[in-house]
């Protein structure tokens, strides 16, 4: 018995995987502007395996943090690539939300049955943006450090919940190691398990309204 049947016997899944193969796309779906949502959650994949790798030199120290940083692009085999390409994959997963929103928006695909859905992708809008803020700071460098003070001096100035937002996000009053173990936290493990699971929600609703068509 080869590994493919007793893995068949006990989960049954060929059946499904079948299904998936010969789900039709549909005609209109094929035109250019239907790409950036698959292009985006690309970039994400990138960004989990790149931060993976970086994940396994990194430190979340304020003592050790930049030196962890020189190290991987100094002596880690490819870990200057490594880490080149998730800065930029970062920018680029911006763009492509942005570019698949605009499509989303000029197709009108907000409009009934598919509203939840529009609601959901501005929360993946919100925490896509939430991983370039929090792993802005991860380096401990001088830009990084100054950047998110201003950063969340800005979230401190939201009427009457600003000044809690502020100290919730830094840790306390200042920018200090608390806010760089919190940023950390939040950059590897809180925004990815949120961003997974919303995505998932995403993917089930567009397959289950189909694709809208008015391109
Ligand atoms: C991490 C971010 C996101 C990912 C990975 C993602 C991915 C996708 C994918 C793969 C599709 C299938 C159609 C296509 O690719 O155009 C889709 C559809 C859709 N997305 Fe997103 N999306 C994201 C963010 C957003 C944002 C920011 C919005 C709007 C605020 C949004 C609203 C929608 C809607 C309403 C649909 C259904 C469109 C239709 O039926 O034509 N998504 N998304």
């Amino acid at each position: 018995m080869n590994l493919n049947n007793w893995l068949e016997e006990r989960f049954g899944l060929a059946q499904a995987v079948q299904e998936i193969k010969e789900h039709p796309v549909p005609k209109h779906a094929r035109h250019p502007m239907y790409c950036f949502g698959g292009l985006t959650f690309f970039c994400f994949i990138i960004q989990v395996i790149t931060g993976i790798i970086l994940a396994l030199y990194y430190r979340p120290t304020p003592d050790e943090a930049y030196a962890s940083i020189v190290f991987i692009r100094d002596q880690v085999a490819f870990g200057a690539m490594i880490r080149t390409l998730h800065h930029w994959t970062a920018n680029l997963m911006v763009v492509m939300v942005i570019v698949h929103m605009l499509r989303v928006f000029y197709t009108g695909s907000f409009k009934k049955p598919r509203e939840l859905n529009w609601v959901v992708g501005v929360i993946l809008l919100l925490l896509t943006m939430g991983f370039g803020f929090t792993g802005y700071l991860l380096p401990w460098d001088q830009v990084a450090y100054w950047g998110s003070m201003v950063g969340t001096e800005i979230m401190g100035s939201v009427p009457v919940i600003g000044k809690y937002l502020m100290i919730m996000l830094r840790g306390g009053l200042k920018v200090s190691e608390f806010t760089l173990t919190r940023f950390y936290v939040a950059h590897v493990m809180i925004l990815p398990i949120l961003a997974m699971m919303l995505m998932g929600a995403h993917f089930i609703m567009v397959r289950i309204q189909g694709i809208s068509d008015e391109l």
